[in-house]
This record gives C-alpha cells, structure tokens and sequence, in this order.
C-alpha cells in the first residue's frame, strides 16, 4: 500500500506560509517535485527532486508508480486545486491518494486587497491558454477576478476590452502578491494599455455602475422589438423587421465552431441578436457606413452583446486578415454580391453555416445558382409578415414586402 501524496500550496513568502501538517510532510519527504521557483523557496535536500516544468504527464506517471516507502510531496502555489498542478494531478490519479494542504490563494488575497467579495465573481486564467475564448465569455460581466500569464496581460486584457467598447470598468492589478514586492495599482481601465507590470500579477476588474454583485448578465432578449434599437433620427431605418430576424437567427443552427461574420451590419439587428444567441463566440460585423457604425456601437451597448467586434470598412478587403468564419450573415448585398459570395465561398469553413436576406428576385436567383454550382443544396422560405392594424375598430393585415432567407452549409 503506498502512501499518500501530499501536494502542499506555498504562498509568496515560502516555507513561513506552511501549516503544521504541511512542515511534516516536507521533512519527511523522500520525493519532492515542484516549478523552478517553489524548490528555491523550499531548498529541499537529500531527496529525489522533480523540476516541474511542461512534464506533468512524466510526473503523473511518476507518483502512480512510487514506491510503498516513497514519501512523496508536489509543490505549488497557493490552493493546489485553483488553477493549480493539484487539478491535473487529481485528473490523473484520482482524489483518494491526495493529501492536499493548499495556501492562501492569490485570487483570495487578490479580493481581499480590493477589498470585494468573491464568491459572486466571474473567475478564469489566461495562464498558458489562448486569451480570447477566455475573455469573450467574461466580456460585461459585473465582477471578474483573471489569473494573467505576465506582465504585458494587464494591458492586452483592456485592448481586448476597450476594443469591443467596454470602457466602464475598474481596474486592480495585484502584482507579487503576499510577498514583500507586492503592489497594487487601482486604476480605470483606459489607463491600462502599453502599461507594463511584474509577470506574477492577478487581475480585480469591477463595472463602474455595479458594486459587482450583480449575478452575470441582466437578461437579453434574444430578438428585440425595432424600436429599441439606437437609429439616426428621421433617417431610413435599414433594420431587418423583428419577425424576419427570428426566423433569420433561427436558421443558425448546428454551427461548427468558430466565429461568425454579419456583412454589412447596418444597426446591429442581425450581430446583436448573434451575439446573444453564441455568447462565448466571437461575432464580427463589418460595415463600411460611418454613420450606420455610430449607432452599430449604441446598439452593441443598449443590448450588452459585448462579443460582438465591429470592424469599419468594406468587405472583402476589411476581413483579410481574420480567422475563418464557422457562420456568415449577409443581409442585402448591395451591388456587391458576387464579391460577398466569393468570399463565403473562399473563406467558410467546411460544415459552415451561410444565411442570406433578400428582397430582390435577381439577387436570390444569382445565389441560389451560384451556390448550386459549387455543390451546396441550400434551402429558401419565403418570409411575408402581415401585421395586424387597425382600421376603424376593425383589425386589419397590411402586408410587408417579402422577404427571401436562403440557408445553406459548405459541402465538406
Ligand atoms: C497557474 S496559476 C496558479 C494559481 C495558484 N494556484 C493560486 O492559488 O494562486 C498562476 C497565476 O496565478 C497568479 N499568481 C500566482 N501567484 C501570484 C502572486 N504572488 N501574486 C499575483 N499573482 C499571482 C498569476 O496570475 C499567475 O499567472
């Protein structure tokens, strides 16, 4: 029978952070395995040492295979089991030989410096991941506390905030927490960018008009009446109507990972409906008008779809440079539609999902014969809203231009 392996959190300020318990183990220990910086705080000797690097699977392999007398201790930092080795080495080996002694966490002393709660928080690491799926699905949430990767992450985070126009947020970088070194800087989060801080830095942001303990998102309705929609006064209002748009956002179904593009988004009808339905995508509207951009960024705000990136030009040229769409939305194509479709057809990914408005019969037939030609089967539903009016106390239907909605998926 082997005995139990002990994974002991360290805090900042080494061997003076462990508990009892914790000292037991780590000078009784014959194995002991930790990063760089943990086995110089603790200078283990006379014992097998294990420098952790990116090998946690050798190390894993190593403790399922210690021996009955082998006493073996892993070193980490603060709770083992908060974004910590313990997490992978419970995958592995299971809860029960794990004895774990964790220390204060930085997330902990992090919200204690701020001196906020939280147990309401949104909390994420953008240590050794990608840092944009982990931040789209945080993007407007009240309360957020973010494990960071180094020193440049503080100003990379506000980029990536400011850049989708979430500018209302405070800011509490925590850097060298627990140790002598540490610092806190409070500041708004426009203060943030080309701002560089200490590689061990956790990340406090706070919503300005919340005290942050607000639960998540407020709810959004997926599909908003028209006129809840920012539009220029008197100016014609190039919404796709309410009805039209349910049944639009409706025919996004199955789409395989990745983000989506809306061309041409005019006000947002489509993108923020979008951007509500996919909250942890990215969704990217492009459009070229200035004055239909101001009220595009209104609209993002009004409905909190703060995925929703809004890049300001003309496609095909505007989107050169962005990954490849799981899903694209063009609702109307001006006289560019040859260029809009060539540039589905270039760029969708395979099994990825087009949907197309039009009103105009050319339009759609040129569609419906291109995408054939290239091997897609793609449905179309005739859409005819009649609303009811009334007429002299009477209720009366008067019906809308229709509107054709053409769905397809790339053939893989
Ligand atoms: C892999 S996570 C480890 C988290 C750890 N398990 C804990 O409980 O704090 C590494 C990240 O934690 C944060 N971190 C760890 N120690 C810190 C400290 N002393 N001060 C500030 N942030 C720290 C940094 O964001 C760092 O990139």
């Amino acid at each position: 029978m082997s005995r139990p392996i002990h994974i002991l959190g360290l805090g900042a300020n080494g061997t003076e952070s462990l508990s009892e318990r914790a000292r037991e183990a780590l000078n009784a220990a014959t194995f002991v395995a930790g990063g760089k910086r943990h086995l110089a705080l603790v200078e283990p000797r006379q014992v097998e040492i294990f420098a952790i690097t990116n090998n946690l699977n050798e190390l894993a392999t190593r403790l399922r295979n210690r021996g009955p007398d082998e006493r073996c201790v892993v070193l980490a930092s603060g709770d083992p089991l908060c974004y910590g080795v313990g997490v992978t080495l419970q995958r592995a080996l299971g809860s029960e030989p794990l004895e774990i002694e964790p220390a204060l966490c930085s997330l902990q002393l992090a919200f204690a410096r701020a001196a906020h709660s939280w147990q309401d928080a949104a909390i994420a690491s953008i240590h050794g991941r990608p840092a944009p799926p982990v931040l789209i699905p945080l993007l407007g949430k009240p309360k957020i506390g973010l494990f960071t990767q180094d020193g440049s992450s503080p100003s990379a985070v506000a980029d990536f905030f400011l850049e989708r126009g979430l500018d209302d947020y405070r800011v509490w970088v925590c850097e060298d927490l627990g140790s002598p070194t540490e610092r806190v800087t409070r500041l708004a989060i426009q203060e943030l960018p080309n701002r560089r801080f200490r590689d061990l830095n956790f990340l406090v942001l706070i919503r300005n008009e919340s005290d942050g303990s607000r639960p998540g998102f407020t709810s959004r309705p997926a599909v908003p009446a028209d006129d809840e929609f920012a539009r220029p006064e008197g100016g014609p209002v190039l919404l796709t109507h309410r009805d039209v748009r349910s049944i639009a956002l409706n025919r996004f179904a199955d789409v395989p990972p990745g983000p989506i593009w809306d061309l041409g988004a005019g006000l947002g009808g489509v993108s923020v409906g979008l951007a509500n339905q996919f909250p942890t995508r990215e969704v990217v509207a492009v459009e070229r008008s200035s004055t239909q951009l101001e009220y595009l960024r209104e609209n993002r705000k009004q409905f909190e779809a703060w995925n929703l990136r809004i890049i300001h030009g003309a496609a095909p040229a505007a989107l050169a440079d962005e990954v490849a769409p799981a899903a694209v939305f063009v609702g109307g194509s001006g006289r560019q539609l040859d260029l809009i479709l060539d540039l589905v057809l270039s760029r969708l990914i395979p099994q990825g999902v087009f949907v197309a408005n039009f009103v105009g019969l050319e339009n759609l037939a040129q569609t419906l014969v291109r995408l054939r030609l290239e091997g897609w089967s793609p449905t179309v539903t005739q859409v005819q809203i009649s609303p009811g009016q009334d007429l002299a106390g009477l209720t009366t239907f008067v019906p809308l231009r229709p509107v054709w909605i053409v769905q397809g998926r790339r053939p893989t």
